[in-house]
């Protein structure tokens, strides 16, 4: 049985749908949930569903980035995990961190990588015009938001739409894509989904 950390920084959609689906026959299970953000409201999500949870706060730790990393990765450390998964985690973690779970880290981003890295992805497919929108499953690599593709849902750009109704109608498709990508990973299996 796998061990699952997952790290948070919000409300935790992300995680709860992961956490609902490692049930049963499911070859993973969550032994952790973590969040940089002492109120994130997932953290009481995960709580109330009996998942051990911790939070380091970045705030205090300023510029440290690697003081900061080295108390999250003790936490992290202390439930091996065999699969960290990151989901709506909004710090970028330094290399130094990634490398501990290199090929075994995964992130999903709300676009159709490698379409829109980084931030506000809503808000440019929007401005681009695209009738497509969508996101992505991917391995955490030293490259932002650029390593292999795990997993991909496609859902259409509608006229009209909002970055707030765009953003929606993805983190509806965020939340069937991630649990069918990671159980695919978990079982070993790193060929990429497409939904
Ligand atoms: C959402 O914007 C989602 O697209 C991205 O992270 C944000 C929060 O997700 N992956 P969650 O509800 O905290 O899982």
């Amino acid at each position: 049985m796998k061990r699952v950390a997952i790290l948070i920084s919000g409300g935790g959609s992300n995680m709860l749908e992961l956490v609902r689906d490692m049930v049963g026959d499911h070859p993973a299970r969550p032994v952790l949930v973590a969040s940089n953000d002492p109120a994130a409201g997932g953290l009481v999500k995960a709580a109330a569903l009996g998942i051990p949870t911790a939070a380091v706060d970045h705030r205090p730790f300023g510029k440290g980035r690697q003081a900061f990393e080295a108390a999250l990765l003790a936490e992290v450390e202390a439930a091996r995990p065999d699969i960290l998964c990151l989901a709506g985690f909004m710090r970028i973690l330094t290399p130094g961190f990634i490398q501990r779970f290199e090929g075994r880290m995964l992130n999903i981003h709300p676009s159709l990588l490698p379409k829109y890295p980084g931030l506000h992805t809503h808000a440019r497919a929007l401005a681009a015009g695209d009738t497509e929108a969508g996101c992505t499953v991917h391995e955490v690599t030293a490259d932002l938001d650029a390593g292999p593709i795990l997993g991909q849902a496609r859902v259409p750009v509608l006229p009209g739409d909002t970055e707030a109704t765009l953003a929606a109608r993805v983190l509806t498709a965020e939340h069937r894509l991630y649990p069918a990508t990671l159980r695919r990973f978990a079982a070993g299996d790193r060929s990429p989904l497409f939904l």
